[in-house]
């Protein structure tokens, strides 16, 4: 990781209040965000979160209503009164659906970028060969976009997203159109490309796996605000919500009541938690029981429902429900148990977070 006191080099981004409406509804509250050089962030939220407004006013390809913004230290955006435009902000892109040049080779796609920054032919061509070597796809040089397949294709965007060596990337859910398999290996490639080259970038995902392979940070956005920022480390430890929690999946939310410093009642009976000095007065309060803070347990106390039995070759997956919570928990058990069976869990107190009603 990137030591801010030792480094000389600009944040590669500094966002503050950005704001974006449209008509009525606002898209975009208020938002800040800072990547440090080299640091790579993902934008992780449900449908319609904002993630996609955030990143094209980035771009310089929609104006915001509100804010400032500067990329490697130059400033691109100042409310609504400046916006430089796409050309000029050096970033390099890589959309679901920022197709690449169907009349142009793989390797004229790939030096575009190159061209418009006036370079000469043959650095050009040594420029993009090279990019097309990292993405491994040297061997398609002067093959055309259409004889490609998705995965191929997104490759030729990534390597023309890279071939400037721009101060920012900017990803829009790049891998989406792909299969699974191919996703995860596409994503982790391009987390050690980005790493390799020191390239900052913003990577907009709603795959809570393809965020934590690719991002040292990962920012859940919701509602159009950023509502955590985080290593996803920190964000399974201390989620800053409810709301943060339950879209991480990370457990159960179960309502209760606080009572002294350590108790909590609710359905389930009386439960140990960790002090809950200045989180909680006594009275009503929400309980996270993160699914790692579980484990099935005879003397355990608290009591879930299997909702279903996945055999997964050396073992079983239970999936349980909580206190009408369904299957956002689950363990592993050594015996086939079947569903609608109650099973009694132990739980690591530690682990538990509690928040305000
Ligand atoms: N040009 C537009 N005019 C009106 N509303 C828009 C426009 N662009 C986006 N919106 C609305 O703004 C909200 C946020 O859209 P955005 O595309 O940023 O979401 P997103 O987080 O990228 O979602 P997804 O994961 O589905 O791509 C949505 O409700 C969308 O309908
Ligand atoms: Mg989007």
């Amino acid at each position: 990781m990137h030591d801010e006191t030792s480094d000389p080099r600009p944040l590669s981004v500094q966002a503050t209040g950005l704001s974006k409406s449209f008509g009525a509804t606002c898209v975009l509250h208020n938002v800040d965000l800072d990547l440090a050089a080299g640091e790579v962030v993902a934008l992780l939220g449900p449908s319609g979160c904002g993630k996609t407004t955030l990143l094209r006013i980035a771009a310089g390809l929609l104006l915001a209503d509100e804010g400032q913004m500067q990329i490697a230290g130059r400033p691109v955006l100042d409310g609504s009164r400046f916006s430089a435009p796409p050309e000029q902000r050096g970033i390099g892109m890589v959309f679901q659906d920022y197709a690449i040049w169907p009349h142009l080779s793989v390797v004229e796609n790939v030096a575009f970028p190159l061209r418009m920054r006036r370079l000469p032919g043959a650095e050009r061509k040594q420029r993009a060969q090279r990019a097309l070597d990292r993405v491994g796809l040297a061997h398609l040089a002067d093959r055309f976009p259409g004889t490609l397949s998705g995965g191929q294709q997104q490759r030729v965007a990534l390597a023309r997203a890279i071939v400037a060596e721009p101060p920012l990337v900017l990803f829009d859910e790049p891998l989406s159109n792909l299969d699974r398999e191919l996703r995860e290996g596409l994503a982790l490639e391009i987390g050690s490309l980005l790493r390799e080259l020191g390239l900052s970038a913003i990577y907009v995902t709603h795959d809570q796996s393809e965020a934590f392979t690719i991002a040292d940070r990962v920012a859940v956005m919701l509602g159009g605000q950023i509502a955590q920022i985080d290593r996803p480390e920190v964000l399974f430890a201390n989620p800053a919500s409810v709301e943060v929690a339950r879209f991480l999946n990370i457990g159960a939310v179960i309502k209760g009541n606080v009572y002294g410093e350590h108790g909590f009642t609710c359905d389930q009976g009386r439960l140990s938690i960790p002090s809950v000095r200045g989180v909680a007065p006594d009275g009503p309060a929400q309980l996270l029981i993160p699914r790692m803070a579980i484990r099935p347990d005879p003397s355990g106390p608290l009591t879930a429902q299997v909702t279903r039995c996945q055999f997964q070759g050396d073992r079983y997956l239970l999936h349980l429900e909580l206190d009408g919570e369904v299957a956002s928990l689950v363990c592993s058990a050594d015996t086939y148990v079947p569903v609608s069976s109650k099973i009694p869990l132990a739980i690591n107190p530690d682990r538990l977070r509690l928040f305000p009603s």
